[in-house]
């Protein structure tokens, strides 16, 4: 694991965006592993003004998000197919056919059938992570297990709480989601992580100082993954002592 500490979220974002953008430029059809929540915006908001610059060419990028709330539809504000359309998808003329997300409409078992068969085909080239405050990546909640591939998850009432910001009241939060396994993630050749704000600050101790792995804080696992870099800004690195084995670095 690397931890690369930074003067500002911003400077996170934009050096994940990079990582991100280095991966297509040395593999056109680069599959992207993708994920949602706040964390990631100013990543894709500089992965898209490169789009436009045409200082890379997003022509035959793949992606696959990692997890989407069961019932709702894409149409929906709070999807996170709207969320990636609005962020990433549109502004880098990404079109569906190249696009892999749960349909939170369809059919749960044959949505994750669909997804599983091509995840295990198509490991991603990079992955973009964050993580919730309970230490979930994806939507793997706290569990007595990592689960290995696309699987239906309950959300705990911690996530939905913390994610009923971007819904209009906590009733509308859904309960349910798919999600990517662990198992999955880790199976990504790159990982490119980032967090910020004090709220993180429990998970991210978890993942970088020496302790378990633990399904208990599902990001853990990550100091198993052979090329996984960790973006944090000074405001939060500055209460974390990583572990020996973890190379820090300044940006
Ligand atoms: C959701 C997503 C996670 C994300 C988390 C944190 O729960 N499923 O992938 O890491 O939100 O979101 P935020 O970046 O908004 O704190």
């Amino acid at each position: 694991m690397r931890l690369i500490v930074t003067e500002s979220y911003e400077q996170s974002a934009y050096l994940s965006a990079q990582m991100m953008l280095d991966v297509i430029r040395e593999k056109e059809d680069a599959l992207l592993g993708l994920a949602t929540g706040s964390t990631p915006i100013s990543v894709y908001k500089y992965m898209a003004e490169a789009a436009r610059q045409k200082k890379v060419d997003f022509g035959r990028v793949r992606t696959i998000n990692l997890d989407e709330y069961i019932g709702l539809s894409g149409e929906d504000p709070g999807s996170y197919l709207y969320f990636m359309r609005k962020h990433l998808l549109d502004p880098c003329q990404i079109p569906p056919k190249r696009v892999m997300i749960p349909d939170g409409m369809a059919d749960v078992q044959e949505e994750l059938h669909r997804m599983n068969q091509f995840a295990d085909a198509n490991p991603s080239d990079v992955q973009l992570l964050s993580v919730g405050v309970n230490g979930h990546i994806g939507f793997n909640e706290p569990s007595d297990v990592f689960y290995d591939r696309f699987h239906a998850v309950k959300l705990t009432q911690k996530t939905r709480e913390s994610n009923s910001r971007l819904f209009s009241s906590m009733e509308e939060v859904p309960t349910e989601a798919i999600t990517m396994g662990t198992g999955g993630i880790m199976r990504a050749k790159k990982i490119v992580f980032l967090a910020t704000g004090d709220e993180k600050l429990d998970a991210m101790k978890k993942i970088l100082e020496d302790g378990e792995v633990t399904p208990d804080c599902q990001g853990t696992i990550l100091k198993f993954h052979q090329d996984c870099t960790i973006f944090l800004d000074q405001a939060l690195a500055e209460h974390i002592r990583p572990a020996a084995y973890v190379e820090v670095k300044r940006a």
